[in-house]
């Protein structure tokens, strides 16, 4: 390895053992999503779940801190990442194409180098698979002084434009133009400092407003800014850099500009969404699960309400340990998503799910995105009892749910299935599971080893 480089790479407080170069991933999601696009999970009811299943890496956090290593022509090092995510190896491909080194290790370890940044322009192609390829907008423009993004579009639970972020770049001195499907952003002079005041805080507009405005000239406030743990993360993350950023965790960020960043080492934050997830699962079926690696600080809103409706939630030696005794009644609560830190848009499908058996009714209100209900006519199919009205939907607690063939259009609403089969009589089998590749890591086994009968087949 020529001196300069190895120099570089000391430059980083690796973990060993680490590879002298990062290796350049073999990344195709296209395969990845032929191979599972009819795959299906053929799930059992019936049994209580038992034992111990360690929680992922945060997807939601991960994606956003690959982002950030364009920042600087430095390595920077993840750990904890969750390298098997089809969404991961999205993102890598993306960054690939940027012209970013990028090495993902099957023990959660990723290595990040963006030495030379050779295009500045993401396909549609890259970018129609995960609107999370937005965030790659603000690192390159603020880095590079221009970049190209095609529009991510519609998706399955909303239309999601992405106007915030586009706004906050514009207050910040960028031009920006749409042509041809495509975000085109110039800044040749420079980002600058600007107050940016979001009309909703928009989780992925704070993240990458607050990514480029750290090599912005000036301070920058992101007011009515996100608050969630992964906003936090981010932040962290880009001071180790070397990054100035204060006030992460509250509704006002404030950003000092400097003149460049440096490598890190920083490990990504526990996911809440599948601890939440997990959770639940024990909450429908009884039993007793101790989940690792977890953190129920963030998951405040849906612990009480767990504990509400008769579920035991307990931190034990670093551990959670949730239980219910399924000869119990559960009891359900209405909910409403909002933004972090009330109940996350991203466990309402689930959280239906366990509603559905809950003893009485419960209302469920969704403010976050317009169309996220994709599961509530194929949890019917399975015998519930949950009617639609505007942006809320009105569950029926019923005795049983029954196993049927059904099929989900999103992340969240393939597992809130995968859930309902859990205590399902009979089988059920959950069509077009890529979603759940996108989001669960080993999903199948985590769920395996607590005793569910689950199994990936060749579906429809
Ligand atoms: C992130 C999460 C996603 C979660 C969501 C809300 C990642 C990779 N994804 O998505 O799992 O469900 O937060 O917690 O972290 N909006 C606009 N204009 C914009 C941006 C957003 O109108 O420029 C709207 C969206 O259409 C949506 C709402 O704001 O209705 C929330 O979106 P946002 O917080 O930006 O979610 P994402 O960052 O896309």
């Amino acid at each position: 390895m020529p001196t300069d480089q190895a120099n570089t790479w000391a430059s980083v407080a690796l973990l060993s053992p680490v590879p002298d170069t990062p290796q350049q991933v073999e990344v195709d999601a296209d395969v990845l999503a032929k191979a599972s696009a009819l795959d299906a999970l053929r799930v059992v009811g019936g049994n209580a779940l038992y034992g111990r299943v360690t929680i992922s890496g945060a997807k939601n956090a991960a994606l956003p801190l690959l982002c950030a290593a364009i920042l600087t022509r430095d390595p920077v090092q993840f750990t904890n990442v969750p390298v098997g995510l089809a969404d991961i190896k999205t993102l890598s491909a993306l960054l690939i194409s940027f012209g970013v080194t990028v090495g993902l290790r099957s023990d959660g370890v990723a290595i990040l180098r963006a030495d030379n940044i050779k295009s500045t322009s993401a396909s549609y192609d890259l970018v129609r698979k995960m609107r999370a390829s937005i965030l790659t907008l603000g690192p390159i423009l603020a880095r590079e002084g221009h970049a190209e993004v095609s529009l991510p579009g519609g998706c399955a639970i909303g239309t999601r434009p992405v106007d915030i972020h586009l706004g906050g770049f514009e207050k910040m001195g960028a031009k920006i133009s749409i042509e041809n499907g495509y975000i085109k952003a110039s800044a040749p002079n420079g980002l600058h400092g600007a107050k940016v005041e979001l009309p909703f805080p928009s989780v992925g507009a704070t993240e990458n407003i607050m990514m480029a405005a750290t090599l912005a000239k000036g301070k920058t406030t992101i007011q009515n800014a996100a608050r969630e743990p992964e906003i936090v993360a981010l932040a962290n993350c880009l001071n180790s850099m070397g990054a100035a950023i204060s006030g992460q965790g509250t509704d006002t960020i404030s950003i000092q500009g400097v003149e460049q960043l440096h490598g890190a080492s920083f490990e990504v934050i526990p996911d809440r969404i599948e601890a939440g997830t997990f959770m639940l699962a024990v909450a429908m079926t009884g039993g007793k699960i101790i989940l690792e690696k977890a953190d129920i600080e963030p998951l405040e809103s849906l612990v009480t309400l767990l504990q509400e409706a008769g579920v035991s939630v307990e931190e034990e030696n670093g551990f959670v340990v949730v239980s219910r005794d399924p000869a119990k009644p559960l009891k359900g609560t209405d909910i409403m998503t909002a933004p972090f830190p009330e109940f996350p848009t991203d466990l309402q499908a689930q959280y239906m799910a366990m509603l559905a058996l809950c003893e009485g009714a419960g209302m469920v209100t969704e403010t976050v995105f317009e169309n996220r209900f994709m599961h509530v006519p194929e949890l019917n199919r399975m015998g519930a009892n949950i009617r639609i009205q505007g942006n809320s939907a009105i569950v029926r607690g019923v005795e049983k749910l029954s196993g049927a063939n059904v099929m989900a259009t999103d992340l969240r609403a393939s597992v809130a299935l995968v859930l309902a089969g859990l205590v399902a009589d009979g089988e059920t089998t959950v069509n077009r599971i890529y979603h759940l590749d996108r989001g669960y890591e080993n999903l199948v086994d985590k769920f395996r080893n607590l005793g569910a009968e689950v199994e990936r087949v060749k579906g429809q």
